[in-house]
């Protein structure tokens, strides 16, 4: 009974989000259409002269979580046999995955369903609470006066240098998650690219983003001149997905019940493990990735997109991340068979389904299969608390008609998410302080946060408005939450 119940509950819920995410279907306006390649593609070439630097981040922990940190593992393995030295590959990780109590293979992660272990040697630089956004802007800025806590390591880099920056983890309009402090916002982080820009200590610099809405952390912010070319796993307002679900095609080994990779990451990194780096570029890449991550099903797929100078794509991957001994010989064969649908799974739905499988394969009346349940009934909870808040935030301060229109209304290609990034951040926190943390999930309100300060709202109205709709909402979920842990 409790397991069919749950069982429905889940469904509902993915059926609920599904429906929510579909508002946008109408709107949707991929800006790559007024991008152009560059008139004509000088060809591949390898500039790398200088010293390559990287810089990984997986902004999340928990084991519902595993693959962000799987993904990142992954991409070390890839620097760290293409020549780049340890001293040169700083990690930001929260490492609580390789050795948590439901890692089915201790000491081990794997980041797909036959993949070897991706965590053997990496390096430790910033860990656990030592995984913030101050770190990593510190990190960037080669400033170690700055840092707190951590190895130590910063990209201590020169004018010939060429630096790749990798982040994975849940993201929403205008910022990408950090584990357990504040979160990286696009603002900031465009601040610091400038900065080091300016500071220059770089040749070119190679961004990919893996995360929801992550094209907003660029989109009408990056500006050409940089030299800087960024690739994102999707558009300003889309989901990305995650792959090597359990339950789905295909699934990782049985005793996984968590998802092991990022449809967007292990697309570049898969063809980075198979192809000759020397001569496939940076274009060629976005070009796969983007065909793999769109899958059939437009409900299923994310648009990879790109922003920044163009035309460095023009560069061969080697630039950044070195060679494929294995692959020196390797040409390009592309596959555009096209992939199962079926295999992808919508970031944001990733914890509930791991909750779900863990559940379901506990051993009836056991303390997991209890504590599996709580999670699940927590996180369901929170969903509807955030999701029915909002959208009362949203009518008591624009009428009942007007407050769903402003509240899902997206700007135009190439417009920034905010013109006031301070009352974005204001509004963010008037509202956590009457209704709770936005956390994981409730990011995904970003965009309608985002859009009441474009319409003028006050920071009292907003306080008030809170105020009312959380009431008696958020001490119930208080209670759900703390009772029995
Ligand atoms: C490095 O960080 C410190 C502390 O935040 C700051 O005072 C200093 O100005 C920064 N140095 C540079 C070169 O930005
Ligand atoms: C991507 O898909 C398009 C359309 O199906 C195809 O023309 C193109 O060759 C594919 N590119 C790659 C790199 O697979
Ligand atoms: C690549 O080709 C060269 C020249 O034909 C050969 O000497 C080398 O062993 C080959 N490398 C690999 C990894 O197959």
């Amino acid at each position: 009974m409790m397991v069919r119940c749950t069982a429905a509950l889940f469904l509902l819920a993915l059926s609920i989000l599904s429906v929510a995410d579909g508002r946008h279907d109408f709107l949707k306006l991929p800006s790559e259409g007024r991008r152009l390649f560059g008139s004509s593609p000088v060809g591949a070439y390898d500039d790398s002269a200088g010293t390559k630097w990287a810089v990984l981040v997986a902004g999340s922990n928990g084991y519902e979580n595993y693959r962000h940190q799987a993904d990142v593992c992954h991409a070390y393995q890839i620097l760290k046999r293409g020549g780049l030295k340890d001293e040169n590959i700083i990690v930001f990780m929260y490492d609580d995955i390789a050795n948590n109590v439901e890692n089915p293979r201790p000491g081990v992660i794997i980041n797909s369903p036959h993949g070897e272990d991706v965590y053997k040697g990496v390096p430790k630089d910033y860990v656990g609470e030592d995984v913030t956004a101050h770190n990593f802007f510190a990190v960037l800025l080669g400033n170690k006066t700055a840092l707190k806590g951590g190895s130590g390591k910063v990209v201590d880099s020169g004018p010939n240098d060429h630096i790749f920056i990798y982040y994975a983890d849940h993201g929403a309009a205008g910022l990408l998650g950090m584990p357990t402090s504040r979160e990286i916002y696009a603002d900031e982080l465009i601040n610091v690219l400038k900065k080091k820009h300016a500071s220059g200590t770089y040749k070119s610099l190679v961004f990919y983003v893996e995360a929801c809405e992550s094209g907003s952390m660029f989109e009408g912010l990056l500006p050409e001149g940089l030299n800087i070319y960024a690739t994102t796993a999707s558009n300003s307002e889309e989901s990305s997905y995650a792959i090597y679900c359990p339950g789905y095609d295909p699934s990782p080994p049985p005793a996984y019940d968590t998802c092991l990779g990022d449809t967007y990451s292990v697309s570049w990194m898969e063809d980075s493990d198979s192809h000759n780096l020397q001569t496939e570029t940076l274009k060629q890449q976005y070009q796969l990735v983007k065909n793999r991550t769109a899958s059939q099903d437009p409900d299923l797929s994310s648009h990879v997109m790109q922003y920044g100078d163009l035309k460095l794509s023009a560069e061969t991957l080697s630039v950044y991340m070195g060679t494929h001994p294995n692959k020196d010989n390797h040409t390009i064969v592309y596959d555009n068979s096209p992939r199962p649908s079926s295999g992808v799974i919508n970031q944001r739905d990733a914890d509930v389904l791991h909750f779900w499988h863990k559940f379901r394969g506990a051993p009836q009346g056991s303390a997991k299969k209890f504590e599996a349940q709580k999670q699940l009934a927590v996180a369901m909870a929170q969903r509807t608390h955030v999701d029915s808040s909002i959208q009362l935030i949203g009518k008591l301060i624009f009428g009942t008609d007007k407050g769903p229109q402003v509240l899902n209304s997206v700007r135009p290609a190439g417009q920034a998410l905010v013109d006031d990034w301070d009352c974005l951040k204001s509004m963010v926190r008037t509202f956590e302080t009457h209704c709770g943390s936005l956390s994981q999930y409730g990011m995904r309100h970003m965009r309608s946060i985002a859009n009441i300060c474009n319409a003028g709202v006050k920071k009292e109205q907003m306080g008030e408005a809170s105020a009312q709709a959380c009431a008696t909402s958020l001490p119930f979920l208080g209670a759900l939450s703390t009772a029995g842990s």
